[in-house]
């Protein structure tokens, strides 16, 4: 018993490297440089008795996270899966793609905001979860709730944005909705943050990550122009919902005097440096007291 936490998958949307990615770090991923280990896109399982498991986002590369890591492999009769309960933390393609595979009429629970989940009610491809054994719970923010036995959990609005893929919808750059939430968990006395996409600090964020054993946070980008001078993009960060780990701006200097445990990245991008080892940038974040998370990583509380 405790609070156990499991990476399954570390980097941002695409993963590392990425299909279609020639940017520098992608193209060391892509040679097999043992600088650059490969990583499956963004989440984390958390369970208190080792059984029963919530994922936190469903990536797109769940079945090789599942493959990868046997405590969420079946292991009771012909149909079982300690998967017992999903929570999702935005409706972006990276945290909910998974849930397609997540078929063949299991059962489990699906948590997210009203907007979250509003978002796959109104894509009838989600109906391949069955309605009659995946139910779906609307969580408002700031509440707490169960969604394992002894797992207490509550969602935190984190400025942020819409989904990439609903951007034609009137957006409200770095407000503060339920479209991008943080995640508070605790149990036996512990408790972790993950907060995998923020555009800026806030009151909310600091109070949240107070004193928190583990924080995973948005490790997407070094620098706020990174996609821009890598060639691969034309938006900034803070465009995309993610503040840069550098910079005076930036959650290396703006988290600094928050106390808390450990500190990791997670969802960082592939054009991100603090992926090479022995890089400037991966020195800087250790030297801050930052440590990138890497699929397969393991916290027992
Ligand atoms: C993000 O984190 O900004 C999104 O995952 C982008 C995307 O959906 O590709
Ligand atoms: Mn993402
Ligand atoms: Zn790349």
């Amino acid at each position: 018993m405790g609070l156990r936490a499991v990476v399954l998958g570390s980097a941002a949307g695409g993963g590392v490297p990425q299909w279609n990615c020639g940017c520098p770090v992608c193209r060391l991923a892509w040679a097999g440089d043992s600088r650059v280990q490969p990583r499956t896109q963004s989440s984390i399982a958390v369970s208190v008795d080792g059984e029963k498991w919530l994922l936190l986002n469903a990536s797109p590369d769940i079945r090789q996270q599942i493959l990868s890591n046997p405590v969420l492999q079946p292991r009771n009769g012909s149909r079982h899966s300690p998967i017992a309960a999903v929570l999702l933390s935005s409706g972006d393609i990276d945290h909910i793609a998974g849930l397609l595979c997540l078929r063949e009429r299991q059962a489990f629970l699906l948590f997210g905001t009203a907007e979250i989940l509003g978002s796959l009610d109104e894509n009838r491809v989600f109906e391949v979860m069955a309605r009659d054994v995946v139910s779906r719970r609307a969580v408002r923010l700031d509440e707490s709730f169960e969604p394992l036995p002894g797992l207490i959990v509550s969602l935190i609005a984190v400025p942020g944005k819409v989904s990439l893929w609903r951007e034609d919808e009137p957006m409200r750059l770095g407000e503060e909705t339920e479209a991008t939430v943080g995640v508070a968990i605790s149990a036996a006395g512990k408790r972790i943050a993950y907060i995998p996409g923020c555009a800026a600090p806030s009151l909310r964020l600091y109070e949240t990550i107070t004193g928190t054993d583990l924080l995973f946070f948005d490790g997407t980008l070094w620098e706020d122009d990174e996609m821009i001078t890598t060639g691969v993009g034309s938006k900034t960060g803070r465009r995309m919902g993610h503040m840069p780990m550098s910079g005076p701006d930036g959650s290396m200097a703006t988290l600094a005097d928050i106390p808390c445990g450990k500190r990791i990245f997670i969802h960082i991008n592939n054009t991100n440096r603090v992926l090479v080892d022995g890089s400037a940038e991966r020195a800087a974040i250790e030297e801050a007291g930052w440590i990138i998370a890497h699929d397969g990583m393991a916290f027992s509380l």
